[in-house]
């Protein structure tokens, strides 16, 4: 009497979907992604690159034009600066000419430039540096996404 039992296939696949659904972040629509460091260049789609990039980043926008940050902070941008650094440089493999480039290069000076503010605790410097970040994220998608 295995019909009576078993749930019905349709329902099982509804079930599944639901489940993936729910596992799934709806508000970040980006997949969660984090390549050990050394790895990065190794990657072979620039959408793999650009999830490392929000995933380490986007949990750290909100910190923007803060008056002061904490030690933990300042770690957390330290993470930041040094992934983006690696990403940035990873990025123009899948270069779409000079002028894509030329931002995955900002994208690395802004990188550069919130490792040392946090560095330095320079609370000015790191929140300059990290809205100069999103802003050229955002420069880019809106030229090349
Ligand atoms: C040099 C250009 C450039 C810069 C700078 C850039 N992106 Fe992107 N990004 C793209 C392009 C192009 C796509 C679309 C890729 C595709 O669909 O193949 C994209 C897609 C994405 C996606 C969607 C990926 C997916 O899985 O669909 C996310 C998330 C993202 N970028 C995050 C970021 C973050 C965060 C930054 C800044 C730290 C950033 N990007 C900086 C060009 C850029």
């Amino acid at each position: 009497m295995a019909m009576k039992t078993s749930r019905p296939l349709i329902v099982s696949v509804a079930l599944a979907a639901l489940a993936a659904l729910a596992a799934s972040p709806l508000v970040a629509c980006a997949p969660k992604l984090s390549t050990p460091l050394a790895d990065i260049p190794k990657l072979t789609s620039l959408d793999a690159v650009m999830d490392n990039q929000s995933t380490i980043a986007d949990p750290q926008w909100g910190k923007i034009g803060a008056a002061s940050y904490t030690d933990g902070d300042y770690t957390a941008f330290g993470a930041v600066a040094e992934r983006i650094q690696v990403t940035s440089l990873k990025i123009k493999d899948f270069s779409k000419g000079p002028e894509f480039d030329a931002l995955a290069m900002k994208l690395n000076e802004k990188a550069k430039a919130l490792g040392a503010a946090s560095t330095a605790k320079d609370a000015k410097a790191a929140g300059a540096a990290l809205g100069e970040m999103k802003a050229t994220c955002k420069e880019c998608h809106s030229k090349f996404k």
